[in-house]
C-alpha cells in the first residue's frame, strides 16, 4: 500500500534510537534550526502548540482577540485559548486554502492582539498583503504559523521572517521531525529573551522514562511504515484500533496533551538535528513530487511551496477514498473539519464574504494524495490522480 505520508527517516535516526543522547543536543538543535531557517534565534518546545501559547504570552497578550484561519489545525485555537486570549476565525481563499486577506482587515478591531498567518499545506502566504496589513494596523503582531511550510517562500522571501516570530510543529507527520516537538524562531533579541524566560520557568525537565517512551515510539514508526506491515497498520487504523495513538483532538474539549509542559527530550533533539541537516534534501524531494502531481492535475506550480500535503478537492470523497483503497493507495482527508463549526468554538466570531464559507466546502471535499518520497510513487498513483473528477 502507498501510504498517505511517510516520514523521511534513514539509518542515522534509527541508530540514534539505541545511542545515548547528549545533554547539549537541545542547544545544538536550536542553533542548527535557527541557521537553517535563516533566523537569529530558535527555541524548542514539546509541541508547536506549547510554543504558540507561550509566544502569545511573551508578547504580553491577554484577553485579546487573535485572528487565525478557521481552516487550520484545531491545536491553534486551543493554544490561543490556553494563552488566555480569544480566537477569531477568518474564511480562506479558494486559490490556495490560505486566509482571505480582505477578511483579515475586516476582522481587525481595537481588541486585536495578533494574527496567526498560516501557510497551510506549504502554500506560502502572500507577504505583500500581510505587509499592507502590518502598515495599516501597527498595533497587531503578525505570527507566522510555519507548521506546514517551514522555509516556504513568497516571491523569493521566506515566510518565516514575515512576522515577529514563526511557529513550527515537528511531529512525525511534518516536513521534518524531532519525533514530537515544536520550535519558535525570531530575529528579535527581546522577544527571544522573554520567551526563553517563560519557557525555562514553566517547562519541566524530563527523565529517562520519557526518553525511553519517545525512542519506543520512533521504533514503532519504523515498523509501522515498513511496506510489508503498512497495509495491516492501515487496516487497524480504519477499524479504529489505533485511535489512542492517532486521535489528536476531542470535538467537545479545549485541551492539550498531558505532557504539554514537559521539555523536549535530548533524544528528540538528536533526531531533530539529523533531520535539520537533511532539510534541503527533504524539500527538494517533496517539490519534485509536488511538481509531478501539478503536471498530472494540470495545476500551475507555485514556486516557494513546500508541499507538506497535496490537497485536491473532489466531488464524491467517500467514493474516491474507497476506490483508492481498492487500488492500494491511502488518501488523507486533512483538514476534514473547520474550527468555527466545532461545538467549543461556535460562539467565536467568524468572518466570511457574503456569508458564504469556503472552508465548509474544503472540509467536506478535500483529499490529500500521497506525499511520500517520490521514488515510492508508482504509475498506479499517477493514473489514479489523473482520473480524479474535480
Ligand atoms: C497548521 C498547524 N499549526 C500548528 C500546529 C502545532 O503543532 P503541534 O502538533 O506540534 O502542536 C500544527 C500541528 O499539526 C498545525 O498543523
Amino acid at each position: 500500500m502507498i501510504p498517505r505520508f511517510k516520514p523521511f527517516l534513514g539509518s542515522r535516526e534509527f541508530l540514534a534510537i539505541f545511542t545515548p543522547a547528549r545533554s547539549s543536543a537541545i542547544l545544538s538543535f536550536e542553533k542548527a534550526f535557527a541557521q537553517k531557517m535563516k533566523q537569529k534565534y530558535a527555541l524548542s518546545f514539546p509541541y508547536g502548540r506549547t510554543g504558540m501559547m507561550m509566544l502569545l504570552r511573551a508578547l504580553g497578550l491577554k484577553d485579546k482577540e487573535v485572528i487565525c484561519p478557521a481552516y487550520t489545525c484545531v491545536v491553534v485555537p486551543h493554544a490561543i485559548t490556553y494563552s488566555k486570549n480569544i480566537p477569531v476565525f477568518v474564511d480562506s481563499s479558494k486559490d490556495d486554502y490560505n486566509m482571505d486577506y480582505d477578511l483579515i482587515e475586516q476582522a481587525i478591531s481595537e481588541e486585536t492582539g495578533a494574527i496567526i498567518a498560516t501557510s497551510i499545506f506549504g502554500n506560502p502566504v502572500n507577504l505583500d498583503r500581510l505587509n499592507e496589513v502590518k502598515e495599516k494596523f501597527p498595533h497587531v503582531h503578525i505570527i507566522q504559523d510555519c507548521a506546514h511550510s517551514f522555509g516556504a517562500e513568497w516571491k523569493g522571501m521566506r515566510v518565516n521572517i514575515g512576522g515577529v516570530a514563526a511557529v513550527y510543529g515537528l511531529n512525525i507527520s511534518k516536513i521534518m521531525t524531532s519525533v514530537f516537538g515544536g520550535m519558535i524562531t525570531t530575529d528579535s533579541e527581546d522577544l527571544y529573551l522573554s520567551l526563553k524566560k517563560l519557557r525555562d520557568s514553566e517547562l519541566e525537565k524530563v527523565g529517562i522514562t520519557k526518553s525511553i517512551m519517545r525512542r519506543s515510539y520512533l521504533l514503532a514508526i519504523y515498523i509501522a511504515f515498513n511496506p510489508f506491515i503498512y497495509s495491516f497498520v492501515n487496516f487497524l487504523e480504519r477499524h479504529g484500533f489505533l485511535k489512542r495513538f492517532v486521535k489528536y483532538f476531542d470535538e467537545t474539549k479545549i485541551d492539550m496533551p498531558g505532557d504539554y509542559l514537559d521539555q523536549m527530550t535530548n533524544f528528540e533533539a538528536e533526531i531533530g538535528l539529523i533531520q535539520t541537516a537533511k532539510y534541503d534534501q527533504i524539500i527538494t524531494k517533496r517539490q519534485q513530487l509536488g511538481k509531478i502531481y501539478d503536471r498530472y492535475l494540470g495545476v500551475a506550480s507555485i514556486s516557494g511551496k513546500t508541499y507538506s500535503h497535496y490537497p485536491v478537492l473532489v466531488n464524491d470523497r467517500a467514493n474516491v477514498l474507497a476506490r483508492a483503497l481498492g487500488e492500494g493507495i491511502q488518501l488523507g482527508t486533512i483538514i476534514d473539519y473547520s474550527c468555527e463549526k466545532m461545538a467549543v468554538y461556535k460562539r467565536c466570531k467568524f468572518f466570511t464574504k457574503n456569508g458564504i464559507s469556503n472552508v465548509g466546502f474544503f472540509r467536506e471535499n478535500v483529499i490529500n494524495i500521497p506525499m511520500v518520497l517520490h521514488d515510492d510513487v508508482n504509475a498506479g498513483v499517477l493514473k489514479f490522480i489523473s482520473s480524479l473528477e474535480r
